[in-house]
């Protein structure tokens, strides 16, 4: 979907997710060095990518966001720079890719794993449970800050130019704020999650993520009610990332709906 909006053209977009999936390797601890070197490899093959396209784009604009994207680079006092456009577009690929995607593979599994709350899928109980499900199995673990002045956050000092660790995934599962915080609960009412950020940077495509997931869900759990784990999937190695290589799933029946 996001291919789309962005006007990648429909021939190369099997590129987009081996580069995306390689790239955020980088933000792994402890990388081995040839996954480090392939991460790099991708990012600039997928810079140099999006640098054609932006030059297509501007020869042939199109109605798609990276023709606007140039339009306001070109023009309007040049708000954009050229960099800006690529580090938006890289962003925005990588959104759907690797966080988007991994909610809707760690969903289902956590739903295969608790029958009932599959079960209990319906339109009404939609919005709560895609919240839940990023809260259940966040695909975001972690997200770094970097300080830039003297700060103390619990008792603990750090210093201008150190780094924190912002554990989500640990932080959807606080039991100071969530009821039975391990509990799958596809209805949950109050649902404070940080699974989107908070503050200044609080997920920009969140009301897009949310239709997404909610898309996703409502059709498969139409169209293969049955669904049953095929067998165990396959999970990626990485920790910041957190999400699922494949999810075999198999089914009685399928409606035409
Ligand atoms: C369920 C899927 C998604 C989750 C769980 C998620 C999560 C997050 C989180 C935790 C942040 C904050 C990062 C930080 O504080 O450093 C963030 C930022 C961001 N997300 Fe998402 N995201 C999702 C999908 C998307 C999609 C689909 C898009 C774009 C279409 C998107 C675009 C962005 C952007 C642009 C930012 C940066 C905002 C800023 O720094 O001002 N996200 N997201």
């Amino acid at each position: 979907m996001i291919a789309e909006l962005l006007g990648v053209p429909g021939q190369d977009r099997y590129l987009l997710q081996p580069w995306s999936n390689a790239i955020v390797k980088m933000y792994e601890y402890g990388l081995p060095p040839e996954q480090q070197q392939a991460a790099e490899r991708a990012a600039t093959e997928f810079v140099a990518y999006l640098r054609e396209l932006i030059a297509l784009r501007r020869k042939n604009p199109g109605s798609d966001l990276v023709s606007d994207l140039v339009a306001v680079t070109d023009t309007d006092g040049a708000r954009l720079t050229e960099d800006e456009l690529v580090a938006t577009a890289v962003l925005l690929l990588m959104a759907g890719h690797e966080a988007t995607v991994n909610v809707i593979g760690n969903g289902v599994y956590a739903l295969m794993r608790h029958r009932s709350q599959w079960e209990r899928l319906s339109p009404e109980v939609m919005p709560t449970a895609v919240e839940e499900l990023i809260r259940y199995d966040s695909p975001l673990q972690l997200f770094e800050r970097t300080a830039t002045e003297r700060v103390e956050i619990a008792g603990h000092v750090i210093e201008p130019g150190e780094k924190i660790a912002a554990l989500l995934g640990a932080a959807a599962r606080d039991p100071l704020v969530f009821e039975n915080p391990d509990t799958l609960d596809v209805g949950r009412e109050k649902n404070q999650h940080l699974g989107f950020g908070m503050g200044i940077h609080y997920c920009l495509g969140a009301p897009l993520a949310r239709i997404e997931v909610e898309a996703a869900l409502s059709s498969l759990h139409r169209k293969l009610p049955g669904a049953v784990l095929a067998e165990e999937p396959n999970r990626r190695a990485e920790f910041v990332i957190r999400g699922l290589h494949s999810l075999p799933l198999s089914a009685d029946s399928v409606s035409g709906a």
